[in-house]
């Protein structure tokens, strides 16, 4: 009896405080959110029989490997924002576990699923390395080392023979989507190209981001509608990017808002690109805010929001930082509606068998009954966000970054073959590489495996 009131008392105070300028209480409770994060994280688990054997990077099933990345992107904004540091040596560790020998994001262990999107939000989260200064990697190949390798092999990629330019969804013939252009492998690839313009000052990156840019409206995956911009999810190359499928996500908006940032501030202050900016912000905060709290539109009403689905507001919200802090004339709209959705975040981090576990829909300020690997990284990223204001902005190789690259990196590592960096392949093998293929495809079909991510 004396227990159960305990337990009753004890649920009263359970949750997260929320003061964000109160450095000490923002520590202390995203650190209950980190903690939650990592109860995924088998290299973390305190219990030997996960831990045994567990692989540095990756999260338990059955979260994908891509989701891996942005948990480990946000993480590295995480300990910048917040100044907690006691991470660093973990985040280190994974990201640079991941890089593979060639420091492309390319390990074998992932070719059953890894896309251009999913090699894209890694080489996001080294891109912030970079500009958070983090930690330099132990190895050969630095952060910007790894995000110019992505870059390289995604020119390498460009594919012009349909809907006059674009990358694939997927980089192996075997995966599902290998025929679909889409918005986030391109959006990530704009990204990324924004940023390493400015990072590097080197303006062949800035070149990409156009065209890329520019690709997506000339094909309507990004366009006016009315007085609204919209920008959809993507489009068969069967249809030559005519069949479109006309969905919303955040996170595309929110890599498009944030490249164009970018080039906004790369570009000095560029008037097209503050225009693009406004114009891309606008949409989506009608789109994904209720009362500036931000939700996922298109499955969370419906209660469908799948595993990957659930992490996309955190990639939306950690973008739209970078937007507020390069973008003078968007700060004052994008914080009011990241102040709101990081204090309902918090207020949704009520539940579990912790206390502290939090949900996937912020709207009601309390906790959903909802949980996993996507929501803690969403809240987390959420409260992280709104010091953005009050700390630098991205460094750059002049400015406060020490991260090593090349510009040639990634070039000659056989980014357009079959396999991974991890298997040098020969003439001889990649004949056998195609067989392969084909014994792929027909268990892929088989087994009707579907990989949305
Ligand atoms: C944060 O946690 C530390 C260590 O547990 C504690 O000393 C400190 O009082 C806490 N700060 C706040 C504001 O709760
Ligand atoms: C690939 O999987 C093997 C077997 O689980 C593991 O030992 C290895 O560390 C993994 N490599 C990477 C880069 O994840
Ligand atoms: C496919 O679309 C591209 C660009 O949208 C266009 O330039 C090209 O002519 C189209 N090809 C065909 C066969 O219609
Ligand atoms: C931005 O301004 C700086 C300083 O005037 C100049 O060096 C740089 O070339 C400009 N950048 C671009 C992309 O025009
Ligand atoms: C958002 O919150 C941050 C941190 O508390 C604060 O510095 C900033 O002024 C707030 N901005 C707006 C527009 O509410
Ligand atoms: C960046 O990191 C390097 C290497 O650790 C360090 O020497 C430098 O002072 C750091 N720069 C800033 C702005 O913190
Ligand atoms: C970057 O490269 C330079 C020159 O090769 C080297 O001296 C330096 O140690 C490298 N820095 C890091 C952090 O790897
Ligand atoms: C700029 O980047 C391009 C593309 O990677 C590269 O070919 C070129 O050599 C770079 N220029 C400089 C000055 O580093």
């Amino acid at each position: 009896m004396w227990v159960h009131t305990f337990w009753l008392l004890a649920s009263t105070v359970m949750g997260v405080a929320w003061s964000p300028d109160d450095l000490s209480t923002l520590q202390n409770s995203t650190s209950l959110i980190v903690t939650g994060l990592l109860d995924y994280y088998p290299v973390a688990s305190s219990e030997d029989s996960v831990r045994l054997g567990a692989t540095p990077g990756v999260f338990q099933q059955p979260y994908y490997w891509w989701e891996a990345g942005v948990a480990w992107g946000v993480m590295v904004d995480w300990q910048y924002y917040t100044e907690q540091y006691g991470k660093n040596d973990m985040i280190k560790e994974a990201m640079e576990y991941q890089m593979g020998t060639n420091g492309n994001y390319m390990p074998a262990n992932q070719s059953m699923t890894e896309g251009n999107d999913d090699q894209g939000f890694w080489a996001l989260a080294v891109m912030t390395a970079a500009e958070r200064n983090f930690t330099n990697p132990s190895g050969n190949h630095g952060w910007l080392y790894s995000a110019q390798a992505v870059f390289n092999e995604m020119v390498q990629r460009w594919e012009t023979t349909t809907c006059g330019g674009g990358l694939r969804w997927q980089i192996y013939t075997w995966n599902s989507g290998y025929n679909y252009k889409n918005v986030v492998s391109n959006g990530c690839f704009f990204n990324l190209a924004a940023r390493l313009a400015r990072y590097t000052g080197n303006s062949s990156y800035a070149d990409w981001a156009d065209k890329i840019f520019d690709w997506m409206t000339t094909n309507t995956l990004l366009f006016e509608d009315g007085d609204d911009w919209k920008l959809y999810d993507g489009a068969t190359m069967e249809s030559n990017c005519s069949t479109k499928t006309e969905i919303e996500w955040s996170y595309n908006y929110g890599l498009v808002i944030s490249g164009s940032a970018y080039l906004y501030d790369f570009y000095n202050s560029s008037s097209t690109w503050l225009t693009r900016v406004t114009d891309v912000w606008n949409r989506a905060s009608t789109q994904f805010f209720q009362n500036s709290i931000a939700y996922e539109s298109a499955c969370q009403p419906s209660g469908k929001c799948n595993n990957d689905q659930r992490c996309f507001k955190g990639i939306f919200l950690q973008l739209l930082g970078q937007a507020a802090r390069l973008v003078p004339a968007l700060e004052s709209d994008i914080m009011t509606a990241i102040n709101a959705t990081a204090a309902a975040a918090a207020g949704s981090c009520s539940g579990g068998y912790d206390g502290h576990t939090c949900g996937l829909n912020w709207l009601d300020s309390s906790y959903d009954n909802m949980y996993g690997l996507g929501e803690q990284i969403s809240a987390l990223s959420a409260m992280s966000v709104t010091q953005v204001l009050s700390k630098n902005k991205p460094y750059t190789a002049n400015n406060g970054g020490s991260s090593n690259g090349s510009v040639d990196a990634g070039v000659n590592t056989g980014s357009s073959s079959l396999l991974s960096d991890d298997t040098p392949i020969s003439g001889k093998d990649k004949a056998g590489a195609g067989v392969i293929t084909a014994v792929l495809m027909l268990f892929l079909i088989g087994v009707g495996v579907w990989i949305l991510i």
